[in-house]
């Protein structure tokens, strides 16, 4: 029976980082992992093939859209759909490769099938049974369906079977305008779907800055998306070619209204998943929500065994469960792992790209804080305008009495990566006085992050 230091259940980004960083200070380590490939939700039916396709198709609506005006002549691409998707598994082969050589290179051993854990200190992976000082539950969540809505993944399909679909759907309804109906309509939408999406709330993206939802659904009704708002789902009825998507508007609760869908996808949010590995006879506490209930440190209230990623509490983000991964590692080598939760940025990659970071406006306002806002519009950066960007802005949320940046909400081209600047910023405890301070590269996209310090001061210079 091998012996090890620390065995991670489960080979997503929250675990396989975990591993690394584990190994890398010195400790024993295996993954275990019953997919064929490592990489998990994220590289293999999540993150990083919703990423291909959008590129895909966003390649496509330029061409559509803006070449002819940029003095690119010619027929638009048409779409060969096998071929986009073969593009989209090579990328996937790529970066589960690119994890495999991580596991080679840092000497962890791949466990391959699914474990479960007989007691403390066990993992039982197949036939074998493991011993290990130290077990890191990393094994994600899966997609949660509603009562009445059955996923047969051909006709209604969560955002596993959408990356799969064999033809490109007329009608697609998708449930849920969170982060993955948005993207993957979107995807669909530029692929000539007729895409509707039915959400429960009145704004996208629940949670979210109440100016970033209002100016998100608008950009993407201009892009084609329908949307039917205030809408509670209450069934799909599916046959084998087409469904019809059952709801009810929250003003007239009592009278039925039917959608039709070639394909429908169900995008309501995400649930914990750790089946099969025994947590209830371990006596694993749960939360509520039936997340593994974890310390400060990532500890379950068993001795030595550790939760990350999405199994427990928190966003469910590849980068929240990385964070987690690293920590917890440093915890059980003896050191001092740390997440700093107030500053997790939130990314949608449609296009424009929408992200976020820290409080809310609306969250800090009901608290009682005085803060000011500083905004700018992308319309004032000249580079965003050179390439038909100039849709959005970039909104920071500042301390009124200290000036300290507080968050910040943004929509356009690139704001995936110009919120850690803002990241950054708040690590360090800055002031909105510092960023507009630092000398941003002309022409760039950050100068509207630039401009919208300058905001929360004497004022924007381009607006
Ligand atoms: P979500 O929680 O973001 O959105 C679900 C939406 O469905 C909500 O707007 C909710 O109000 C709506 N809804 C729920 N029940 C409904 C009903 N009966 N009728 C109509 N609408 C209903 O969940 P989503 O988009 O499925 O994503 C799951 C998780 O995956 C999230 O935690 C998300 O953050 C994560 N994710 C993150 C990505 C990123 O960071 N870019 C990409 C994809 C997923």
């Amino acid at each position: 029976m091998a012996s090890y230091d620390v065995i991670i259940i489960g080979a997503g980004p929250g675990g396989y980082v975990s591993a690394i960083r584990c190994a890398q200070l010195g400790l024993k380590t295996a993954i275990v992992e019953g997919r064929d490939t490592l990489g998990g939700t994220c590289l293999n039916v999540g993150c990083i093939p919703s990423k291909a396709l959008l590129h895909a198709t966003h390649m496509l609506h330029e061409a559509e859209h803006n070449f002819a005006g940029m003095g690119l002549k010619g027929k638009s691409p048409s779409v060969d759909w096998n071929q986009m998707k073969a593009y989209k598994e090579d990328v996937i082969g790529q970066n589960t490769g690119g994890v495999e050589f991580l596991m080679k290179k840092n000497k962890i051993d791949w466990l391959k099938g699914w474990a479960s854990i007989p007691a403390a200190g066990q993992v039982k992976v197949g036939d074998e049974v493991h011993a290990t000082k130290n077990i890191v539950i990393a094994s994600g969540s899966v997609p949660s369906s509603l009562p009445g809505v059955e996923v047969d993944e051909k006709i209604v399909v969560t955002s596993t079977g959408a990356l799969e679909l064999p033809k490109i759907p007329k009608k697609m309804v998708v449930i849920g305008a969170g982060v993955i109906g948005l993207e993957l309509g979107s995807v669909y939408a530029r692929l000539g779907s007729e895409v509707t999406v039915v959400e429960y709330m009145d704004a996208v993206c629940p949670g979210m800055d109440k100016d970033v939802q209002r100016g998100f659904k608008r950009i993407l009704e201009k892009q084609g998306l329908k949307f039917i708002m205030g809408a509670a789902v209450q069934g799909v009825e599916a046959s084998k070619t087409k469904a019809k998507v059952k709801y009810a508007l929250k003003k007239s609760p009592d009278t039925e209204e039917l959608i039709d869908a070639d394909v429908v996808l169900v995008a309501t949010g995400r649930k914990p998943y750790a089946e099969g590995l025994g947590l209830d006879s371990l006596g694993v506490k749960l939360t509520e929500r039936g997340q593994i209930a974890t310390d400060a440190q990532w500890r379950t209230n068993v001795p030595g065994i550790f939760a990350i990623g999405d199994v427990i509490e928190g966003p469910m983000l590849a980068h929240k469960a990385e964070d987690e991964g690293m920590a917890v590692a440093e915890v059980i080598a003896g050191k001092h792992g740390h997440v700093n939760y107030g500053v997790i940025p939130g990314v949608v990659y449609t296009t424009p790209e929408v992200s976020t970071v820290g409080a809310t406006e609306d969250a800090l306002k009901a608290e009682g804080r005085k803060v000011k806002i500083g905004k700018f519009m992308f319309m004032g950066n000249g580079r965003a305008k050179a390439v038909h960007q100039g849709d959005g802005f970039v909104k920071l949320i500042v301390d009124a009495e200290t000036d300290r940046v507080l968050g910040a909400a943004i929509i356009g081209p690139g704001a995936g990566d110009l919120i850690h600047e803002i990241c950054v910023a708040m690590e360090f405890g800055a002031s909105a006085e510092d960023i507009a301070l630092t000398c941003h590269a002309h022409p760039t996209y950050s100068e509207a992050v630039r401009e919208a310090a300058l905001a929360c001061g004497d004022g924007a210079i381009h607006s």
